[in-house]
């Protein structure tokens, strides 16, 4: 997201202090110590961060064999610039109908769909994504399901005349627009026509703010779930601010419930529990003025009912969706699925705000196969409800340990406010304030290289590091006003379950121009800030894609990196090469790939958003009118399919 929830979201004011002060991000690499030579035995020679001080800035040269392309200049072209030789092809933009039979309204470029029209349609700013193959063999990579978030609106874009006349029918388009599409894509016969949306679709389906989604593992039930409309505490409607998604190895989808808090007005003075998690006053969406339940003062538990990871089965059109709470609730980018070697899984998250914190979930059983009547995703329907949830500590000697946050251990009793494991996971922020986790700098996206078994997140950037009043630089987020972010990485001591790790960081991101040193970063090859999106291709090439702020792009230390981006990292030797550069005013975001490699799907999210961050509904086009190109009625979110022209692996 660009719009600056995730640095507004700055509530942990916990006494929990940072491990070690370091200043210098290059002393991070010297703590180290003999750890480095341990990392190298485990990652290779060029264990991230071992090397990157000492180049930084430098050019990483001829490259490793995972990168085969001519990398891209920055740009701030108004398109998405892809290197020689491929090919980039926008499909599945906002409003298009996504295909339920007998109920698919046309997209009216004046923006005047009705809510219910909406509701059948793709909705605003996509995010993470993820394909689903509808055939074995070669044609599940020409034929398949795309799952994708749509994280917020922008209501200046959203309505024919912005916000003016706000209205409850406003507010059912807005309501309608968030949430999760289910679109069916393929390749045409003889590529030439490229991926299209399939309509109609017996899978095309949408998920939005209004749809009910049942509620597993400990806090289903709970009394700080209980409404007045749901008594009950087990169904709430709908998912918002979906940002991030994983996929698991049962075949179901993952999306996180990330800046939900901006949703509720708060009451006039917000008790200590709706100040940790940011419920405050606002009048950003103004849902509270047409739809009471996202008014927090009348209706305290239902912000306790958003902030989690929810659970899809794209496969199964006629699935219940569930919210995970197991996974503890957070401001939470998304959820990434790790496989222990005795097949438990591991669910890797993080909480995208400023100093808050890296979490884990270790199931308690094994992953089921499946089989008879029960499809893989149905036989693990309850997987994710039964499990051992960790926070991160990364100690400044390069190892850490998962603090377990499990009720009656250690201080998380009921003399502190947690009388159950439901208090635990609702409470997950306070929880991990109480066990010293440490404090981060926005944690993003989260990959899993499958082949070393190192876990990698996106710290994006905190410019509050090191503010008066607000936590220093600590060995894992080692810059001060960090601008640029960093991206970590860490193996599990042992399997992906261990309770203790090792770390370092793979590159913090800058320019080796700026004056100041804190924001030349170490990169090796094309300079970037603000990592957010990250993926690992089946060849292992780990894929980054970058969100600074739109209002602070092209300006001050950031004047030279251009549009947001999409690089690749060979995490061996630490290279990263810039592949992709995004229209004006978007940022680039959700990376899936069919079977064969051939065909790479990602998000351009908010094409022509505005400095303001708030379109101005009478000049819709003044900043972009991507994808459609001039004489467009207004810029649009939509999925970029890629390809080689000549039908190559993507990255060679
Ligand atoms: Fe929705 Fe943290 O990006
Ligand atoms: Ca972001
Ligand atoms: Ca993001």
């Amino acid at each position: 997201m660009a719009k600056d929830f995730d640095t507004m979201e700055d509530s942990n004011r916990s006494g929990n202090l940072p491990l070690q002060a370091v200043s210098d991000p290059c002393r991070r690499v010297w703590l180290q110590g003999g750890l480095g030579a341990a990392l190298a035995a485990a990652f290779g020679p060029m264990a991230a961060g071992l090397s990157g001080c000492a180049t930084a800035g430098g050019d990483a040269g001829g490259g490793g064999p995972k990168l085969g392309f001519a990398p891209v200049p920055t740009s701030r072209a108004d398109t998405v610039v892809v290197p020689d030789g491929y090919t980039a092809q926008a499909i599945a933009p906002w409003g298009e109908p996504v295909g339920v039979p007998g109920a698919m309204p046309a997209w009216r470029p004046d923006a005047g769909n009705s809510a219910a029209d909406q509701a059948l349609q793709l909705g605003m700013h996509h995010d993470g994504l993820h394909f689903y193959p509808l055939a074995d063999g070669a044609d599940g990579s020409r034929r398949g399901l795309l799952a994708m978030n749509h994280e917020y609106t922008d209501d200046g874009l959203l309505h024919s005349n912005g916000l003016a006349d706000w209205s409850a029918e406003k507010v059912r388009k807005a309501q309608a627009a968030h949430g999760v599409s289910v679109v069916e894509v393929a390749l045409g016969a003889d590529g030439s026509t490229g991926w299209q949306l399939v309509r109609p679709s017996r899978h095309a389906r949408r998920f939005t703010a209004s749809t009910p989604f049942a509620v597993g593992g400990p806090a289903a039930g709970h009394a700080l779930m209980r409404t007045a409309a749901d008594p009950a505490g087990r169904t709430v409607l709908g998912t918002l601010n979906n940002c991030a998604s994983g996929m698991t190895p049962w075949g179901t989808y993952l999306s996180g419930e990330e800046n939900w808090a901006f949703y509720f007005n708060g009451p006039d003075k917000p008790d200590a529990h709706q100040a940790r998690w940011g419920i405050r006053k606002t009048d950003y969406y103004r849902w509270h003025l047409h739809d009471e339940r996202f008014d927090a003062g009348k209706h305290p538990n239902e912000p306790n009912r958003f902030g989690w990871v929810v659970e899809i089965d794209p496969l199964d059109p006629t699935s219940m969706p569930v919210k995970r709470t197991a996974l503890g609730r957070a401001a939470h980018e998304g959820a990434w699925v790790a496989t222990t070697r005795d097949n438990r899984a591991v669910v890797y998250s993080g909480e995208d705000a400023r100093f808050e914190y890296i979490y884990k979930f270790v199931s308690r059983d094994r992953i089921a196969p499946g089989g008879g009547t029960l499809t893989k995703a149905q036989a693990n329907a309850t997987l994710l409800d039964h499990g051992t949830l960790y926070v991160a500590r990364f100690d400044a000697d390069g190892s850490g340990r998962w603090l377990p946050l499990v009720h009656g251990q250690g201080p998380l009793t009921a003399a502190n406010g947690f009388a159950d494991q439901g208090d635990v996971v609702i409470k997950a922020r306070q929880a991990s304030d109480l066990l010293g986790a440490t404090k981060m700098d926005r944690p993003e996206w989260l990959a899993i290289d499958p082949k070393t078994r190192e876990v990698f997140c996106t710290l994006t950037n905190n410019s509050s590091r090191g503010a008066p009043g607000q936590p220093g630089p600590d060995a894992a987020n080692p810059r001060a006003n960090n601008v640029m972010g960093q991206i970590i990485r860490w193996v599990d001591d042992g399997d992906f379950d261990g309770t203790s790790l090792r770390w370092t960081h793979l590159v913090l991101a800058g320019d080796p121009a700026n004056a100041r040193p804190e924001a030349q970063g170490t990169v090796r090859g094309d300079l970037f800030a603000c990592p957010d999106g990250l993926a690992f291709d089946g060849r292992g090439v780990l894929w980054i894609q970058t969100d600074m702020s739109t209002s602070a792009m092209h300006q001050g230390e950031l004047a030279r990196v251009g549009n947001n981006q999409m690089l690749a990292c060979d995490t061996a030797t630490g290279e990263i090469r810039r592949f992709l550069t995004g229209p004006v005013g978007c940022e680039i975001t959700g990376c899936a790939f069919t079977p064969d490699g051939r065909t790479m799907f990602i998000n351009v999210q908010h094409p022509g958003e505005s400095p303001s961050e708030r379109s101005d509904a009478a000049q819709p086009t003044r900043f972009s009118t991507w994808p459609d190109g001039p004489g467009a009625a207004r810029p649009r979110s939509a999925t970029v399919v890629i390809r080689k022209r000549d039908g190559g692996l993507i990255g060679t």
